[in-house]
């Protein structure tokens, strides 16, 4: 077994004897429900990484990295609202099977349980993990935001797609792994380069993400495929396939229809041709290759980081893994 693995099992035990909250029922249970739906544990296991890599052990980080997840978690069950999306790692959705309100207040807890978990480290650590978690935190909203807004605007340009990307996925990448480092003490130098690398791995990840929603496989991606089409979300793989003037018009045309205005067959109908769309323009062919640039950007970084060659390349081997998953 390999360290990852290792530290995905302790991770996993810590996550349930650390997240105990029980009463009212009704507002823990969708808590426990969504963080033991699985999923992939890519930021902790980060954070525990990072710490680990820089000479502390992963045992110390274990509560940043219980926050990073439980965090990342709630934005989920935001996000499934925001999104109105009915499928999470293969199961209904905290909204779907509760409701609204209940997904909007176990959301809330749950970031609050986030910040709570960093109470157990010493002044000096708790105001820095504070500081770059905060500004994470705030990202994501900004990000998210733009996200919305973009699925009703028609002039989205490929820059503004990536500053929102960055802003919802990967400063949270980053902050994963800056953590790992603020609590293993290294320098800020050391702890910038190391949230430089989780940005550029962030941004692959979400370009990967949104590769995976149109192209995925129904049976293990866990979410809708589709789901972006349907919304009409501004991805890289839209915005490069409408620059190939031959499909412009008509993806122009699919993604100004509201789907509250459709029934399902008339979704499918636009998702499947989409899709078509998406892979004659050049557009999908365009996105794998963006996901393989800020991989190996990403790479790069990690030639210049402070750690052991064999750190080097459990990161390195993590980073490819990402660039092939399929969920
Ligand atoms: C989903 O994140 C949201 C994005 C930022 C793309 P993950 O793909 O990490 O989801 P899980 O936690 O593995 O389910
Ligand atoms: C996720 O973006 C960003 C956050 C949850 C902050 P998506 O909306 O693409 O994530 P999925 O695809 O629903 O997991
Ligand atoms: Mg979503
Ligand atoms: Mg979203
Ligand atoms: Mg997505």
């Amino acid at each position: 077994m390999n360290n990852m693995s290792q530290l995905k099992i302790v991770f996993l035990a810590a996550l349930k004897s650390r997240i105990t909250q029980s009463e009212p029922t009704s507002l823990y249970d969708p808590v426990h429900y969504i963080l033991d739906l699985g999923g992939k544990r890519l930021r902790p296991l980060l954070t525990l990484m990072s710490a680990q890599m820089y000479g502390s052990t992963f045992d110390k980080a274990m509560d940043a990295a219980i926050a990073v997840e439980v965090f990342h978690n709630f934005t989920l069950l935001h996000d499934d609202i925001m999104d109105d999306a009915d499928l999470r790692r293969g199961e209904e959705t905290v909204h779907v099977k509760w409701d609204v309100n209940t997904g909007i207040l176990s959301g809330d807890a749950m970031l609050i349980i986030a910040y709570q978990l960093f109470n157990s480290y010493d002044a000096q650590t708790f105001y820095e993990l504070n500081q770059v978690f905060s500004k994470t935190a705030l990202e994501v909203c900004e990000g998210q935001q733009y996200d919305v807004d973009f699925e009703t605007r028609d002039d989205v340009t490929i820059p503004e797609y990536l500053h929102m990307i960055k802003l919802k996925t990967s400063v949270l990448v980053g902050c994963a792994l800056k953590m790992g480092a603020i609590i293993a003490g290294v320098d800020e130098k050391e702890q910038q380069l190391i949230y430089d690398y989780g940005v550029l791995l962030g941004l692959a990840f979400q370009l990967m993400d949104d590769y995976l929603d149109a192209f995925g496989d129904p049976e293990t991606f866990g979410k809708e495929v589709g789901g972006d089409i349907r919304e009409n979300k501004k991805t890289y793989l839209y915005l490069k396939s409408i620059e190939d003037e031959g499909c412009a018009t008509e993806l122009k045309e699919w993604f100004a229809m509201d789907y509250k205005e459709m029934n399902e067959e008339q979704i499918e109908m636009k998702k499947e041709t989409v899709k078509v769309f998406f892979e004659e323009s050049g557009g999908a062919a365009a996105t794998l290759e963006a996901i393989k640039s800020y991989t190996d950007k990403a790479l790069r970084i990690i030639k210049q980081l402070s750690i052991s060659d064999d750190s080097k390349k459990q990161l390195t081997d993590f980073s490819l893994d990402l660039m092939s998953r399929i969920s």
